[in-house]
């Protein structure tokens, strides 16, 4: 019983630090503009705080789900809503995973692709809609 409440609870700090690099992300893009010239570095390494962040986070929700799944529901899906948030939480893991691998390279041509935003925006609606599924899976 403490395992799982300790299971949960780390679930739900991945939710916290999830979320903390995916807003994070989003408010470095929106406060984007000339001020940044003065402090590429100091940008820098917050991209790379966050990006860290989300990857460490995205590790604790597979690790703690694939778990508590198989300690609650032994494998088998409770339903609709919780198939569709494991999709999302793939496609979610993919933006991750790629944002992270790609970083070094975009680092050395000076910047990250314009469409990061557009990525940006879309992991963070992953993550809002994974909340959503997951309150309507588990109610
Ligand atoms: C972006 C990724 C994810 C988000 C935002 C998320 C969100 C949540 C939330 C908000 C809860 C409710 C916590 C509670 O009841 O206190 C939850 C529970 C749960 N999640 Fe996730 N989750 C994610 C990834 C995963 C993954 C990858 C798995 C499994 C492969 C998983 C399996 C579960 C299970 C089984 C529970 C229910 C635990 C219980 O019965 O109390 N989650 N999730």
């Amino acid at each position: 019983m403490i395992l799982f409440s300790l299971l949960k609870t780390l679930h739900v700090l991945a939710l916290m630090f999830g979320s903390a690099a995916s807003l994070g992300n989003i408010y470095l893009m929106l406060a984007k503009g000339p001020h940044d010239l003065a402090a590429p570095g100091f940008t820098n390494m917050l991209r790379k705080l966050y990006r860290l962040t989300a990857l460490g986070a995205i590790g604790l929700f597979w690790i703690t789900g694939v778990a508590l799944f198989l300690w609650e529901y032994e494998f088998q899906s409770p339903g609709t809503a919780f198939t569709l948030k494991i999709l999302l939480v793939i496609l979610l893991s993919a933006i991750v995973v790629f944002v992270n691998l790609m970083a070094p390279s975009w680092a050395r041509r000076g910047g990250p692709p314009d469409y990061l935003s557009a990525v940006h925006w879309i992991a963070a609606l992953l993550l809002i809609a994974n909340v959503v599924l997951a309150g309507f899976a588990f109610g």
